[in-house]
């Protein structure tokens, strides 16, 4: 019996090598390494991922193979780009060359009219108005009161230990929420908030309902939050019947005029709260800690908004789109917090036919990865990359970077329709945060899977600086 499984075993491996070498002979791809069979190279960076330094997984394979390199990760074989130009190529060819890819946990969690599962004219549609909706006019004229209203409106319900990346993600729900639907922050809203934890939970495990527990849990919250989001929107339906319009993401999808169904809808609404959720409050998070460890960004930044608050006649006087066009150090602290840990480090997609690229061929059906992170990471095109130095930002600075190499928010057909709304909640963040409280921080370590973020959530102790002077 142990002879023949050790056959069968050896007659599988021998089967799986002669296929990787047909198919290395028949393209010409890139070099690397498919590691072990059927599991790939997953374990190695997933271990790589849940350190505080990931950067060797990388490191090793570039130094090896180059800036393109095959491996084999999540049950697929995948082409690795750390190259900037690569990386731009795939970005822009979506929907032409390449297609979106999520796990099949994740697209099931979003509902198949999410925009970030949508393909073709419809996606189209549906990106331009959700880019349409967070522009800098509408930000400008409706959202940027409400966005420092409710940041205050948060740090007035804070204790003197908190735990930051806990309240980031409060205030950036409670943000979306706002405005998606125009409901204020209530017992509502936490309890939807609460269920959303559960969803997101679940896009980390197997898609398999009798396996995971973690997945039922989060198939669950799903339909309780599709089930909560289905009455707002029904109710909407009956008040604009009424003549009762709101000027929120919500109100314009009703107005638009396409007659999407609720369950299109509500698909679109849930996916943008995850979309928002834990990037913006983890960049929040770590701006925070980056400058606990930076003392000398600290103070520069301390005093860009103690001056903007000098010429307010009391602390809670709102901030204007003028206060923010002038946080010019700001604006170099949310650069470099996402240049060195965003949460998002690059994006897979899968390829449409076969594609050649730097005189490699990809074949067809093959997973790409464009990682962000290795290009951000790269001191060939960032001195000192691995430095959290905000200063690179400044306008003439020494350390500045060649253009087309910095893509947080990615680029083409794609491109994040929230990233100036995602700069403005983070500005404002930023100068609620700095103006009114000094505070140190408890110990805590970054690590990046199967999210970033620091382990025990960031514990901060705060101390009132200012003291309020009207109210
Ligand atoms: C620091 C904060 C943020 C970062 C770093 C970020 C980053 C990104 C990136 C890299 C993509 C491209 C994904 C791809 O090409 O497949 C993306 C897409 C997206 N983002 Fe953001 N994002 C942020 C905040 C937001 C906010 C606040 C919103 C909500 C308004 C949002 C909504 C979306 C949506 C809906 C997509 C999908 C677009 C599509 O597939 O057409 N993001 N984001």
């Amino acid at each position: 019996m142990a002879y023949i499984l050790l056959f069968v075993i050896i007659f599988i491996f021998s089967l799986l090598f002669i296929h990787r070498s047909t198919r290395r002979r028949r393209y010409h791809l890139p070099p690397g390494s498919y590691g072990l069979p059927f599991v790939g190279e997953t374990l190695q960076l997933i271990s790589a991922y849940k350190s505080d330094n990931p950067e060797p997984f990388i490191d090793q394979r570039v130094n090896r193979y180059g800036p393109i390199f095959t491996t084999h990760l999540f049950g697929k074989p995948t082409v690795f780009s750390t190259d900037p130009e690569t990386n731009r190529f795939i970005l822009m060819n979506e929907g032409k060359l390449f297609d979106c890819s999520y796990p099949g946990s994740i697209s099931n969690l979003l509902g198949k009219h999410s925009l970030l599962l949508m393909k073709g004219s419809l996606h189209k549609r549906m990106h331009s108005l959700t880019m349409s909706f967070a522009n800098s006019s509408i930000i400008k004229d409706h959202l940027l009161l409400d966005i420092d209203r409710l940041i205050r409106l948060n740090f007035d319900s804070w204790s003197d230990r908190v735990l930051l990346m806990e309240e980031a993600k409060k205030i950036t729900f409670e943000l979306t929420v706002k405005q998606l639907m125009s409901f204020d922050p209530g017992e509502w809203t936490e309890t939807l908030r609460k269920e959303y934890v559960l969803v997101i939970e679940g896009f980390f495990t197997l898609p398999l309902p009798l396996l995971s527990a973690t997945y039922r849990k989060a198939i669950t919250a799903r339909t309780k939050v599709a089930e909560a989001l289905t009455l707002i929107v029904r109710q909407r339906r009956k008040d604009s019947v009424m003549g009762e319009t709101k000027k929120d993401m919500l109100g314009s999808l009703l107005a638009s005029g396409d007659q999407f169904s609720d369950e299109q809808i509500v698909d679109f609404m849930l996916a943008l709260l995850v979309a928002g959720y834990e990037t913006t409050s983890t960049i929040m998070t770590l701006a925070v800690k980056f400058l606990t460890e930076n003392p000398l960004a600290l103070a520069q930044l301390k005093e860009e908004h103690d001056q903007i608050r000098a010429n307010k006649s009391c602390e809670d006087e709102p901030l204007e789109w003028t206060d923010y066009k002038s946080m010019a150090f700001t604006q170099c602290i949310v650069n470099e917090t996402l240049r060195i840990a965003n949460i998002i480090g690059g994006i897979f997609r899968v390829t449409m036919q076969d594609i050649n690229i730097k005189g490699y061929t990809i074949p067809k059906g093959w997973q790409v990865f464009a990682s962000f992170r290795a290009v951000h990471l790269n001191s060939d095109y960032f001195k000192d990359a691995r430095t959290f130095n905000p200063w690179r930002w400044q306008k003439n600075s020494e350390v500045s970077s060649p253009a087309n190499v910095y893509m947080p928010f990615g680029g083409g057909p794609r491109l994040c329709p929230g990233y100036e709304l995602a700069r403005v909640v983070l500005s404002v963040f930023l100068h609620r945060f700095v103006t009114r409280y000094s505070w140190s921080a408890e110990e805590d370590k970054l690590v990046f899977f199967p999210t970033t973020r620091t382990q025990k959530r960031y514990p901060i102790i705060l101390k009132r600086r200012l003291e309020s002077k009207s109210t």
